[in-house]
């Protein structure tokens, strides 16, 4: 079958404007839209720049707007957008090129919640790990999930107006280490999430866990925040 494919093009070098760029070319039902773009590098247009690594769903760096909702290119089929398909870069971050964007403010976001875990205190008597019951594991699994690939802070209408709120991604990554029973930096961590541009920026949009290619449930995880926020409880 052939499919349009209307991509957006901005080289800064040469363009004094984006513009689009619509190809034909024959494509599978079950064709990834990441397929597709190498078809067009590969055999059309040489000069078209996206990123992308695994083409698995794994290192979440092909977010791409497709038909106006962020996906995963390589996580996305041609049978699940239709056969008229418009590429587009996220949304809220400055394109670099074509569909490539600057991620710097993304994971400048990210560092802030101190995205590592922090125990400072001596490890167990037999020297060996820091023990966790499997609800204690269970209580932040979903978190643990992210690929930060930025489809859910690209698509929330309070980061696209404020590149300084903290952004669903950055929360999500929060939450995992603020519920992880061995860290020992959550009230830190809920310290800075109460900040002008913390959690409060959330207004509950859910578009954030519309978009998640991971199917983390993110609104309820900030809802988890909010509360632990309030009552300074994390059970
Ligand atoms: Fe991507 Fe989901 Fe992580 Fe957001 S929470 S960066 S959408 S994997
Ligand atoms: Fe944005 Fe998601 Fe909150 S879309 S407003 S972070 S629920
Ligand atoms: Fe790695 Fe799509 S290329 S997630």
């Amino acid at each position: 079958m052939e499919v349009t494919l209307k991509i957006f093009r901005y080289n800064p070098e040469v363009d004094k404007k984006w513009h689009y760029e619509t190809y034909s070319i024959e494509a599978e039902e079950t064709d990834r839209i990441l397929d597709l773009l190498e078809k067009v590098k590969g055999h059309v247009d040489g000069t078209l720049s996206f990123r992308r690594s695994c083409a698995h769903g794994v290192c979440g760096s092909d977010a791409l707007r497709i038909n106006g909702r962020n996906y995963l290119a390589c996580k996305t089929l041609v049978r699940d957008v239709g056969h008229k398909i418009t590429v587009e870069p996220l949304l809220g971050l400055k394109v670099i090129k074509d569909l490539i964007v600057d991620m710097e403010p993304f994971f400048n976001n990210y560092k802030k919640v101190l995205p590592y875990f922090i125990n400072e205190s001596p490890l167990p008597a037999d020297g060996k790990e820091r023990l966790q019951s499997p609800e204690d594991r269970a209580r932040f699994d979903e978190t643990t999930k992210c690929i930060l690939c930025a489809a859910c802070t690209t698509s929330c209408p309070s980061y696209w107006g404020n590149e300084s709120y903290l952004g669903p991604a950055a929360l999500v990554t929060a939450h995992r280490f603020i519920f992880d029973s061995r860290d020992e930096a959550a009230s830190q961590r809920l310290e800075i999430l109460s900040e002008t541009n913390g959690v409060a920026r959330c207004h509950t949009i859910f578009n954030c866990t519309m978009a998640c290619p991971r199917d983390i449930k993110i609104t309820k995880a900030i809802g988890e925040l909010k509360m632990a926020m309030v009552t300074g409880k994390l059970d």
